[in-house]
């Protein structure tokens, strides 16, 4: 038996950080992790590896077209994929060890097995090293997510694969089809559509990039993907996969008529679901809704007294910043503080090539609530920085009240878009209007001016677009 203040299941980005944060503030922690390594899914499988491969797989591109840039040769230049495996592998290991290291300094316990919620104050580890009960005033269920699979085709690993599957393939597929143009499929369909294989995505509904983002955005991204070479196939259901001697195809529906796609590799991206497997949720009487993610309140507390759960596994978007935040709020509420998570401003971005990333509301959404909008544009053609640093698809579009001029809402499709969101973050944290952004001294020349241009733009006062 062992004492603690607060165990957490779980060391992805949600539990990792918030056992950091309640361990800064005086709380005695334990973190209980059941695979080897620590992180998480972001970490171990999701936003890092992939990041590592389309980072490899940009340079190999920008190289690749180098001749204009006075490249000799660079047309001919070839690749090995199994060395940009190990980089990410790299990149992986050293980050684990980093939050390894942030934990041991903190002195948070990493207790290594399956943890199993018992009751309110009990939760019990399962290892081979055997079994180990911790008692603590508080829990907090931290246990992500996992791809969800097509009922009618199940991964195997082979040809349908999943995205933990489709950041560690040995090959490039010559044809791949990608399920779902969501982050996971416009991300991965990227690194294997730049390293030379057929990319077609099969997507349900009539546009990319899910429901945050406008209609003219998620064009602009299509458009600019297309000339990449990746197909889209909008608006058809897939029905399954065929496998003959041959090869395999992808089967779909559209508009009754029946669709088939060849492919070495079937990718299915077609979202996450919440993890409580092995859990013992069930047993513990924890309430989980339709869906099976864990139900909380505004306080991120479950059913039971003294259990709270956060990212992932309870409902929201499913990204890892947003955990984190949780984290921070749940560890800051144990310690007599007064954690809250700002839902929203919680940035989304598709880190493709350009980049797609929004914050508050699309124009779409506040047009949907009733509220009177001035949308501002700015095309990154008229960009200075973009036209130096090659790099001009896409476009900055402010979303702003038209009787307030309140920012409401920023989206873009540009190079370095996940950085240049920040700034639309930071101001609508603090209240921010678009006069507020164009009066704010950018650094010239930046890709970032379009964001201030845009801004300008709500009231027709951008300066560089005629
Ligand atoms: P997603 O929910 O973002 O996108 C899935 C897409 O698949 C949707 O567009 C949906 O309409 C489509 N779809 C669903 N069923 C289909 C079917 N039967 N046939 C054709 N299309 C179908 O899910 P995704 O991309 O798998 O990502 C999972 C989660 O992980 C998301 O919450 C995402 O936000 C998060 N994530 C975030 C990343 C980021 O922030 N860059 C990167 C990777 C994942």
């Amino acid at each position: 038996m062992s004492q603690f203040d607060l165990v957490v299941i779980g060391s992805g980005p949600g539990g990792y950080v918030a056992a950091i944060k309640a361990a800064q503030l005086g709380l005695k922690v334990a973190l209980v992790e059941k695979d080897n390594s620590l992180g998480g899914t972001c970490l171990n499988v999701g936003c890092i590896p992939s990041k590592a491969l389309l980072h490899s797989t940009e340079v190999y591109q920008e190289a690749l077209h180098g001749k204009k840039h006075g490249l000799v040769g660079a047309e001919k230049l070839t690749f090995d994929v199994s060395a940009m495996l190990a980089n990410k592998d790299k990149v992986v290991a050293q980050l684990n060890m980093g939050v390894g290291a942030l934990l041991k300094k903190r002195n948070v316990e990493i207790v290594r097995g399956l943890g199993r919620l018992v009751k309110s104050g009990e939760v019990l580890v399962r290892s081979t090293a055997g079994d180990r009960t911790l008692e603590t005033k508080n829990i907090l269920i931290a246990t992500g997510s996992v791809p969800i699979e097509l009922p009618f085709m199940k991964f195997d690993g082979e040809t349908v694969i999943s995205s933990d599957h489709g950041i560690s393939l040995k090959a490039v597929p010559e044809k791949m089809v990608v399920v779902g143009a969501g982050a996971i499929g416009l991300e991965l369909g990227s690194v294997w559509a730049r390293l030379g294989s057929q990319v077609t995505v099969v997507e349900m509904l009539p546009v990319i990039g899910g429901p945050s983002y406008d209609a003219d955005i998620a064009k602009a991204a299509q458009s600019a993907f297309e000339k990449q070479g990746i197909k889209f196939e909008l608006g058809a259901k897939v029905t399954g996969v065929k496998k003959s001697a041959g090869g395999s195809a992808l089967t779909a529906e559209r508009d009754g008529k029946s669709l088939e796609f060849a492919a070495d590799k079937i990718l299915v991206a077609v979202g996450r679901k919440a993890n409580t497997t092995g859990l013992g949720a069930q047993e513990a009487g924890l309430k989980l809704d339709e869906r099976g993610r864990i139900v909380i309140d505004a306080h991120f507390l479950t059913n039971l007294p003294g259990v709270y759960a956060i990212g992932d596994v309870v409902a929201g978007p499913m990204l890892a910043h947003k955990a984190e935040e949780e984290g921070v709020a749940v560890a800051e509420n144990l310690a007599g503080k007064h954690g809250h998570v700002n839902y929203a401003i919680i940035p989304g971005v598709i880190y493709t090539d350009p980049e797609v990333a929004c914050v508050g509301l699309s124009e779409a959404e506040a047009k949907a609530k009733n509220i009177e909008v001035a949308i501002g544009k700015f095309q990154l053609a008229g960009n200075g920085r973009a036209i130096a640093s090659d790099c001009t698809a896409g476009f900055v579009k402010v979303i702003a009240c038209a009787k307030t001029d309140k920012l409401l809402g920023v989206q873009m499709v540009a190079k370095g878009a996940s950085e240049m969101i920040a700034a639309a973050c930071a101001h609508m944290e603090y209240g921010g209007s678009a006069e507020d952004v164009a009066r704010t001294c950018f650094a010239h020349p930046t890709v970032s001016e379009s964001f201030k241009e845009a801004a300008m733009a709500v009231s027709k006062s951008s300066i560089h677009s005629l």
